[in-house]
């Protein structure tokens, strides 16, 4: 529950740097625990659990729980915390009515070429009556970064930077639709507006986040144009305190499989 998607966008990941730049990631998950309200012995799968942070909290609440997540790297530091975690992609799952809920955080977004896989993946895996229970980035999160980094990329001369854009950011009718259409039953999907400061800056959040952009550009060139996309960012998202803050938004659902 935190973080990496399939790699169909040039995203790559490091656990290290993600601990360093975006442990606010699990942290602000908490909400989204409270709404699964996990119970000691039930069985859970955690789609996409990066570095585990937030699949331990499961694991102390007695839920037994497998975790699963397309990064390597983040799958050896999950198993360094003693959790039974597995790479597998979030879009071909191979589970068939095993668990009484599929949880998962910041991570659903990433999957922009099939929004639908998971979800019916979570749908397979849930024994009658489980719940699917999540968070993701919601419509215009990260509006003005998206912009930003388009806009920087085509005055470099890349064409087409907007098909670089590697999220997936649904309305709240948008994922309902998709929920039921996959045979869920929807107890509630809200688009959450949740501004997120930012521990390391735009800096740290774009070393993180913005391979996909970066990728465009030769090696020499790319801490120019961060250096840009930062300057061009830096009188709307930092205050005058230097503090940073992005403009995130969420979906944050619940749904029943009958
Ligand atoms: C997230 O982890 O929630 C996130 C990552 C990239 C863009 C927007 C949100």
């Amino acid at each position: 529950m935190a973080v990496s998607a399939p790699s169909t966008s040039s995203q790559h990941w490091s656990a290290t740097t993600y601990a360093a730049n975006a442990h606010f990631v699990p942290t602000l998950g908490q909400p989204v625990l409270d709404l699964l309200q996990p119970r000691s012995g039930e069985r859970i799968l955690d789609l996409g659990c990066g570095d585990g942070v937030l699949t331990e909290k499961l694991v102390a609440l007695g839920a037994q729980v497998v975790a699963i997540d397309s990064s390597p790297d983040m799958i050896a530091t999950a198993l360094q915390r003693g959790i039974d975690a597995r790479v597998m992609d979030a879009r071909t799952l191979g589970f068939e009515s095993e668990f009484d809920a599929v949880f998962s955080n910041a991570v659903l977004h990433w999957i922009k070429d099939d929004p639908d896989a998971p979800i019916a993946g979570a749908f397979r895996a849930l024994r009658a009556g489980g719940r699917f229970v999540g968070e993701l980035g919601g419509h215009a999160c990260v509006g003005a970064i998206t912009v930003a980094l388009v806009a920087t990329l085509e005055r470099r001369g890349v064409k087409d930077a907007v098909s670089r854009i590697p999220w997936y950011f649904p309305t709240a009718e948008d994922y309902e639709l998709r929920l039921e259409r996959a045979g869920f039953v929807p107890r509630t999907v809200e688009l959450i507006p949740r501004p997120t400061p930012l521990p390391t800056g735009m800096r740290g959040w774009l070393d993180t986040f913005a391979n996909p952009f970066t990728a465009a550009l030769p090696g020499e060139e790319r801490c120019g144009f961060l250096d840009e996309v930062t300057a061009l960012l830096k009188p709307i998202l930092c205050d005058a305190d230097g503090r940073w803050t992005a403009d995130y938004t969420r979906i944050r659902f619940a749904a029943i499989k009958p």
